[in-house]
C-alpha cells in the first residue's frame, strides 16, 4: 500500500518468483525475504524499524542474498572474490528495485551504495560501464592503441573475469578444466603441444602480453619482439632456488651464435620461430 510503485515494478523482477514459489518460504511476503519482518515498521512507519540491505555492512548484505544464492550452479555462490574481501557487496553491482539507469562515465566518482545497472547488466557496454566506474585505471588501459575491443562494445570484463570469484588469481574466468578463460576464444593456442614453450604454460600469457591493452602490436609487453625474447633468452643469470644443485644458469637457452642480433633480420624472432606458443612438429617452434 505504501510502496505501490516498488511493488508494481517488483512484479516484473525475476525475484517475483519468491512471491509465488513455495520453495523459497516467502509466498505472498517476498519483501520480507530481504527486508526481514515488517510488522514493526508498518506500525511505526519509521525507516529505522526495517532492514535496508544496501545500508548494512557488506558481509551482512551478502549474507541476505546468499541465503538463496549460495552454491547455485551459477557462478554467484562463491565467496572467494577480492570484491567480497574488500567490502564490495552484492548490492554494489546488483540493484534489486532500480530500473537500469545511467552510470557515471568511466572515471566519475564511484559510489558504493548503488546498484547502477538494474538487477543485472545485460550487455557488454553496460557491464564495462559498471566495472569501469570503480576501475577507471583499467579502463584507461583499454584506450591504448592495441587492445581487446571493449571500448567498441564487442567484449566485456566478464569475458575474462568472474566478479563473483574464481579458482585462479585476479578473478580470472576459467574455461573447461579450470584453464584461463583466454582459451575460450584463443582455443588454437591451448595445445597440448609435443613441443611446449615453457613460459606459456608456466607463467601464462602475461609473460609476454598485456591483455588490458598495450602500446605495442599484438599487445606485447615490449615494443619489439626480440626484446620480449631476450628477457629470458640472454646471458642473464637466473635466480637459483635455495637448495638447488647447480649454480646460476639462464632462464631460457641463449640463441645460437649464428643469430646476429645486430642484423634486423634476426631481430624479428618470430619470423622464424613462428609457432611461439607451442609446436606440434618442431622443438624450436620453427613450424
Ligand atoms: C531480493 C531482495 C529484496 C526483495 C525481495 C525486496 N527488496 Fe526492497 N530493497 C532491497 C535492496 C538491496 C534495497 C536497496 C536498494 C536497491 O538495491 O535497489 C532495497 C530498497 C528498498 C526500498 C527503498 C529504501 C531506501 O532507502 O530508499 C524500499 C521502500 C523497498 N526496498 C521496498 C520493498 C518492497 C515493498 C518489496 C516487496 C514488494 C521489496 N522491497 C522486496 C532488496 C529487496
Ligand atoms: C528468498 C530468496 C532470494 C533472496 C534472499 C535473493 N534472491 Fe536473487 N533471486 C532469487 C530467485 C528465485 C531468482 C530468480 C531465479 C530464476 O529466475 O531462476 C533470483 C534472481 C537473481 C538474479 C539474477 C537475475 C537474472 O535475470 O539472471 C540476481 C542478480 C539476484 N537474484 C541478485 C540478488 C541479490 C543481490 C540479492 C540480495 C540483495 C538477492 N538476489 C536475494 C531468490 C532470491
Ligand atoms: C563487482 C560486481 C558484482 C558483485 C560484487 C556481484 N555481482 Fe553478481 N553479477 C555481476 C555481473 C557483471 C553479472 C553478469 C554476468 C555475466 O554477464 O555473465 C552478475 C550476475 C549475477 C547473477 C546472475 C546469474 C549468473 O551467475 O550469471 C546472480 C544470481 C548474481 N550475480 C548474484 C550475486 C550475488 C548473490 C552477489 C553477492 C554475493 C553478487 N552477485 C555480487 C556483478 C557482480
Ligand atoms: C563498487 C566498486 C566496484 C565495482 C562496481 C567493481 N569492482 Fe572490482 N574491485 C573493487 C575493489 C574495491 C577491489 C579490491 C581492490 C583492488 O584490488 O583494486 C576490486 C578488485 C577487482 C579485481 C582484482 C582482483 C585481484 O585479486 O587482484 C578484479 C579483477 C576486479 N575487481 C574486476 C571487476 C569487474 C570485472 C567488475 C565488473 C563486473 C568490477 N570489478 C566491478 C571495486 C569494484
Ligand atoms: C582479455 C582478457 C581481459 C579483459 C577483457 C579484462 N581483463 Fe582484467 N585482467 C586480465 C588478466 C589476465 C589479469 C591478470 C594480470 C596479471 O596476472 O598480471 C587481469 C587483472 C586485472 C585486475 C587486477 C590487477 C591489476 O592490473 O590491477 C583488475 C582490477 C582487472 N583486471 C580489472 C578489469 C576490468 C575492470 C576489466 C574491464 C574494463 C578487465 N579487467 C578486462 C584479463 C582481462
Ligand atoms: C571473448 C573472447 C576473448 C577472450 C576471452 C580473450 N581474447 Fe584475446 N582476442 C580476442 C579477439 C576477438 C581478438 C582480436 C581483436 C582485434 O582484432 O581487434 C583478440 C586479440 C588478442 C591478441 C592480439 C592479437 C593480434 O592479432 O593483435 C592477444 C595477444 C590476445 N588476444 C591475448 C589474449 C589473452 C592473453 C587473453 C586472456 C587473458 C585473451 N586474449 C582473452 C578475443 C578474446
Ligand atoms: C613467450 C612469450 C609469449 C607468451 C607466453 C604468449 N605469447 Fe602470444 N604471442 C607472442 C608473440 C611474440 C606474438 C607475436 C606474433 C607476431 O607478431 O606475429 C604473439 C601473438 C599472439 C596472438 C596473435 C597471433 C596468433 O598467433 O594468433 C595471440 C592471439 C596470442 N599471442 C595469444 C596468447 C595467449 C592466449 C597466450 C597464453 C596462453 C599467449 N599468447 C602467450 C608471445 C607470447
Ligand atoms: C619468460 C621467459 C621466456 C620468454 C619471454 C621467451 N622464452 Fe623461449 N623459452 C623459455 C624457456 C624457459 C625455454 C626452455 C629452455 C630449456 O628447455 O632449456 C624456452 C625455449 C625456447 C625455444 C626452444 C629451444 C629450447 O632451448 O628448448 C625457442 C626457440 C624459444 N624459446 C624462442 C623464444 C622466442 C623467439 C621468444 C620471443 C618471442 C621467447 N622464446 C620468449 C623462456 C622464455
Ligand atoms: C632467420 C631465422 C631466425 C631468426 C630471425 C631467429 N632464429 Fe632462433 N633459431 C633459428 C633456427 C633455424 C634455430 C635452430 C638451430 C638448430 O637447431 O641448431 C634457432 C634456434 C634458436 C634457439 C634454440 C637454441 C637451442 O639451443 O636449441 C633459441 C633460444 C632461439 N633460436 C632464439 C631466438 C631469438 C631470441 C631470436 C630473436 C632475437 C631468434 N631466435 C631469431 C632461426 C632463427
Amino acid at each position: 500500500m505504501c510502496h505501490e510503485d516498488i511493488y508494481k515494478a517488483f512484479q516484473e523482477s525475476p525475484h517475483w518468483l519468491v512471491q509465488t514459489d513455495k520453495k523459497y518460504n516467502h509466498v505472498k511476503d517476498a519483501c520480507e525475504s530481504c527486508h526481514g519482518p515488517g510488522s514493526k515498521h508498518v506500525e511505526s512507519m519509521s525507516a529505522a524499524d526495517i532492514r535496508q540491505p544496501a545500508k548494512l555492512p557488506a558481509a551482512q548484505t551478502d549474507h541476505i542474498c546468499l541465503a538463496c544464492h549460495l552454491n547455485q550452479p551459477t557462478r554467484a555462490g562463491r565467496l572467494t572474490s577480492s570484491h567480497v574481501k574488500n567490502q564490495v557487496s552484492c548490492t554494489a553491482c546488483h540493484s534489486i528495485h532500480k530500473q537500469p539507469g545511467k552510470l557515471p562515465e568511466p572515471g566519475g566518482a564511484p559510489s558504493f551504495a548503488r546498484g547502477p545497472n538494474g538487477l543485472v547488466p545485460r550487455n557488454a557496454v553496460e557491464t564495462n560501464r559498471l566495472c569501469a566506474s570503480c576501475h577507471p585505471n583499467i579502463w584507461a588501459s583499454f584506450q591504448r592503441p592495441y587492445h581487446h575491443r571493449l571500448p567498441e562494445g564487442a567484449m566485456s570484463c566478464v569475458d575474462c573475469h568472474n566478479p563473483h570469484g574464481s579458482f585462479l588469481p585476479h578473478l580470472i574466468q576459467t574455461t573447461e578444466a579450470n584453464e584461463p578463460g583466454c582459451f575460450r576464444c584463443h582455443g588454437d593456442l591451448r595445445g597440448p603441444f609435443p613441443y611446449q614453450h615453457p613460459p606459456v604454460q608456466l607463467e601464462g600469457c602475461m609473460a609476454c602480453h598485456m591483455p588490458h591493452g598495450s602500446e605495442n602490436p599484438r599487445m606485447l609487453t615490449r615494443h619489439v619482439v626480440y626484446l620480449v625474447c631476450l628477457e629470458c633468452h640472454a646471458n642473464i643469470a637466473a635466480p637459483v632456488p635455495a637448495g638447488a644443485p647447480s649454480g646460476p644458469g639462464t632462464i631460457g637457452t641463449v640463441p645460437p651464435a649464428f643469430h646476429d642480433l645486430r642484423s634486423p633480420r634476426f631481430q624479428n624472432c618470430n619470423i622464424c620461430h613462428q609457432k611461439i606458443h607451442g609446436s606440434y612438429v618442431n622443438r624450436d617452434f620453427l613450424r
